[in-house]
């Protein structure tokens, strides 16, 4: 059996973790699968789409750079013309910024723009759709995610499924980048993988530590399919929606000197 690797990264990573092919029968059931109703987004697994209304990204952001910028504050000065996209010239100190970057976001701090996200999502989906409630780090809330990925620097996620933590799996994801995404600097996928059976996927045994950084979710490394990997090029309020079964991450932060800043919906069926 020809395992292709890929990328370089997988393959350095594929020599020192354990490794193993998928053991479950992981394919998305209709039932689960919210891309089901629209052809072209449930044929290759992922889509580009961009926010109707540039308002709600430029509040979007706006709101970004507030929430963040406090939660620099409880560590250090932030001067008042803070711009998202220089995070990385602030902020020094690794801890902090594992502090600061904790992935969940109260979605009622977003105000109106979750209403106007959801509802674009729903239409372009045609199901009705509520975020995904989930326990993080020890208190359960209906939590709106986000990254911040400082250049040069390994704050990225390796490829992986989200279906492989088993709570995703009735959720589609929705990643909208607002800052820091310019010349590519985007999140990959594999088009079509979201229907690979599991079992043609080679993939970590349990979440790798790359570089002092540990990942909850295991990587995919490898798979005897063929495959392409997609780098979509997104203008200003364009986000992409995808399967929680489709590979995807390595999105690293190639930029020399700007901070990526990234929203993450994950809807579930209301
Ligand atoms: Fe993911």
């Amino acid at each position: 059996m020809h395992i292709k690797y890929l990328n370089e990264d997988c393959e350095r990573i594929s020599k020192t973790c354990d490794l193993e092919f998928g053991k479950e029968l992981l394919i998305l059931k209709d039932d689960t699968n919210l891309l089901s109703r629209n052809p072209q987004l449930n044929k290759s697994g992922f889509g580009r789409f961009t926010v109707q209304d540039i308002s709600t990204f430029n509040r979007l952001e706006k709101t970004m750079t507030l929430l963040i910028k406090e939660r620099m504050e409880l560590y250090q000065n932030v001067s008042d013309d803070f711009q998202l996209n220089q995070y990385h010239k602030h902020l020094v100190n690794q801890e902090d910024h594992f502090k600061i970057s904790t992935w969940a976001l109260d979605y009622k701090l977003l105000g109106s723009v979750y209403d106007e996200i959801k509802e674009q999502v729903e239409e372009i989906l045609g199901v009705k759709l509520r975020i995904k409630r989930i326990n993080h780090m020890g208190t359960e809330g209906d939590y709106v995610g986000f990254r911040v990925l400082r250049p040069q620097k390994n704050d990225h996620n390796p490829f992986h499924r989200d279906a492989w933590i088993p709570y995703w799996r009735d959720t589609v994801n929705i990643w909208l980048p607002i800052c820091g995404f310019e010349d590519g600097n985007s999140l990959q996928f594999i088009p079509e993988s979201h229907i690979w059976p599991d079992n043609k996927v080679l993939k970590t045994s349990a979440g790798v530590e790359i570089s002092g950084k540990k990942y909850h979710v295991p990587a995919a490394v490898g798979t005897t399919n063929d495959f392409t990997i997609v780098t979509p090029a997104l203008q200003k309020g364009d986000g992409m929606i995808f399967s929680p079964y489709l590979i995807h991450g390595n999105g690293v932060n190639r930029q020399d000197d700007t901070t990526r800043v990234s929203v993450e919906f994950r809807f579930c069926k209301d």
